[in-house]
């Protein structure tokens, strides 16, 4: 029992919902768990009843009382087939009719943002159409607005979640699935990869930051800005280690010579607040750890392990920590 409830609460808890189909998808939870319930209660007392009854005029069968046996065979039939079929069907009709109409995709007009996630073997990236913001394990939206997710693969099927916002949708190959992502209230909401995909499959988390309109649109200028130029003498130092070392072939830095796609976009690394899907958080000793020995964080990752001396280490970390 502890352990069942240790799956209850927490931050990526379905029942505690912050949009109105997440809201719709508790709502279903608890009727269908209401109406379960009650049919168990229902028929547990009957068998309790059942059992006293028998206990006390013992087994003995009447021969002559056809009338009674006849009763009994339309009650069996009425509690136990009848009954449980007509609630399951309702069940069925009312959840199916109610799951597609709250959570189909919105129609693009009555959405006021676009946002493009992307999986990958292992991370989330997220694009803004009409800007040249990229990021990646974080995206943003403004708070009480309709979002219109479009959810693509750069690989396997993967499955966008963000539960306390929405159902899950999938990304599959040479497809594009929508959902409405839409939060009422301000904060920081988690979402996971809820389709295995591969070894790091539980390390495919990402935060969905849910910001006031005017600190979203500053965020989103942010983003879409290239890198801030390196300033202090060893964060120029560690720009020469990134763009004529290996990290420049497989990340982009925009605004600079490195424009490599298989690692995630790292123009504003240090905006972000956790690394390689929320399995470290973003700071100078994880960041560090992650470059020299990324396999042992996660291994099968895309990412080598650069065995690269200690002084150029720290000045990389500090190129990468300045990129705000
Ligand atoms: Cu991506 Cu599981």
């Amino acid at each position: 029992m502890p352990l069942l409830l240790a799956g209850c609460g927490g931050v990526q808890n379905t029942l505690n919902p912050h949009s109105h189909p997440a809201a719709d998808i508790a709502n279903l939870f608890w009727w269908v768990m209401g109406v379960s319930f009650g049919g168990l209660a229902l028929v547990s007392g009957l068998m309790v009843a059942a059992w006293f009854a028998r206990g006390r005029s013992g087994t003995r069968r009447h021969p002559g009382d056809q009338g009674g046996e006849r009763l009994g065979n339309r009650v069996v039939v009425a509690l136990g087939v009848v009954v449980p079929l007509c609630l399951l069907c309702a069940l069925f009709v009312v959840s199916d009719t109610m799951v597609i109409n709250v959570t189909e995709a919105p129609a693009a007009s009555s959405t006021s943002l676009t946002v493009d996630a992307i999986g990958h073997q292992w991370y989330w990236e997220f694009r803004y159409p009409g800007t040249r913001a990229v990021t990646a394990d974080e995206m943003h939206i403004p708070v009480d607005t309709r979002v219109n997710l479009v959810a693509t693969t750069a690989d396997v099927i993967h499955s966008f979640w963000v539960p306390t916002l929405n159902r899950k949708i999938d990304t599959i190959p040479g497809q594009r699935n929508r959902i409405l992502l839409y939060s009422n209230a301000l904060g920081t909401f988690r979402g996971q990869c809820a389709e295995y995909c591969g070894l790091q499959h539980a390390h495919m988390a990402f935060i969905v930051v849910v910001q006031t309109r005017r600190a979203f649109r500053a965020w989103l200028a942010d983003q879409a800005a290239d890198a801030r130029p390196p300033a202090t003498p060893a964060e120029k130092a560690g720009q020469r280690v990134f763009l004529d070392g290996a990290c420049s072939s497989c990340h982009t830095i925009r605004g600079t010579s490195a424009s490599g796609t298989i690692g995630p976009d790292l123009t504003h690394l240090a905006s972000r607040s956790w690394l390689a899907g929320l399995v470290v958080p973003n700071r100078p000793g994880y960041l560090a750890g992650w470059i020299v020995d990324s396999q042992h964080i996660k291994p099968g990752n895309d990412m080598p392990d650069l065995s690269l001396p200690g002084p150029q280490l720290r000045e990389l970390v500090a190129y990468l920590e300045s990129l705000r």
